[in-house]
């Protein structure tokens, strides 16, 4: 079932000197429960689709339709910064985003707490953001969006910062989370690996103004290891997005 449907969607910004064309139109489908990747050459409107998912920006033309039982209250993101009070702990920072859903004191502690669990980091409840590596912080803002309860996640280059070991740590992390939640995954990243590692599906975007330029269909078993990388289909596939990203 299509959790999400983009028809004919484009975005045309405003500048001081004319418009800029982000999105020509782009159309796709992203159905529930599935991880989907979109790569495409630097400026193409990947950032900008995400937002308009998030209901973060408005798109121009075109239309975008939520399954019956999802909408646009339910959606969680995830930056390439990650976001975080740096006066409050990683506890606090997960609370401080389900008191806004109404979850309060020992409820919102224990929910926390479930959550720091979830993403390895149940041992670091109280330090401070500036006590975390890079990668610890990436995996609160994680645990926040996921405080949310979305239906989707949507992450916008959340591992480009981290240097590759953590990088490779955090992607089998978060297929561990995705197959342990059910969420639906829309991840944006200009790894070809990840994309390829991760995915269920690989959406390939053309050069500024973006289009959908192809559509990979990953046939690789889950779940997936160091072994997956090896395989010669995985090789293969990953020069075809090289090759489709010149
Ligand atoms: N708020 C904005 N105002 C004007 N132009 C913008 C704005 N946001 C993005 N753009 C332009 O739209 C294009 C697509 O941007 P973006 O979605 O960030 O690309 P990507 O994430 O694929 O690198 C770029 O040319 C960018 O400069
Ligand atoms: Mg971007």
């Amino acid at each position: 079932m299509s959790m999400v449907s983009v028809r004919g969607v484009t975005k045309c910004f405003p500048t001081a000197t004319g418009f800029v064309n982000a999105l020509s139109p782009v159309d796709l489908d992203i159905d529930a429960g599935e991880f989907v990747s979109i790569i495409g050459p630097s400026g193409c409107g990947k950032s900008t689709l995400l937002r308009i998912l998030a209901g973060l920006e408005q798109h121009t033309t075109g239309e975008i339709s939520w399954g019956s039982q999802h909408g646009r209250d339910k959606v969680g993101f995830v930056f390439q910064e990650p976001v975080l009070l740096p006066w409050k702990s990683a506890l606090a920072n997960i609370c401080f985003a389900l008191e806004a859903f109404g979850i309060k004191g020992e409820a919102a502690n224990t929910e926390g707490r479930r959550l720091l669990k979830l993403v390895g980091l149940d041992q670091f409840a109280d330090a401070l953001p500036s006590q975390l590596s890079g990668g610890m912080r990436q995996r609160v803002a994680i645990a926040r969006a996921l405080s949310y309860d979305p239906q989707i996640l949507l992450m916008d280059e959340p591992f480009g910062a981290l240097d590759l070991l953590t990088r490779d740590k955090l992607n089998d992390e978060l297929a561990d989370i995705w197959a342990k939640t059910g969420k639906t995954i829309v991840l944006v990243t200009h790894s070809v690996e990840e994309a390829a590692y991760l995915s269920d599906r690989v959406v390939v975007m053309s050069a500024r103004p973006g289009v959908v330029k192809r559509i990979y269909i990953l046939p690789f078993e889950r779940p997936r290891s160091e072994a997956t990388k090896l395989l010669p289909e995985f090789h293969r596939l990953m020069a075809d997005l090289r090759q489709d990203l010149k």
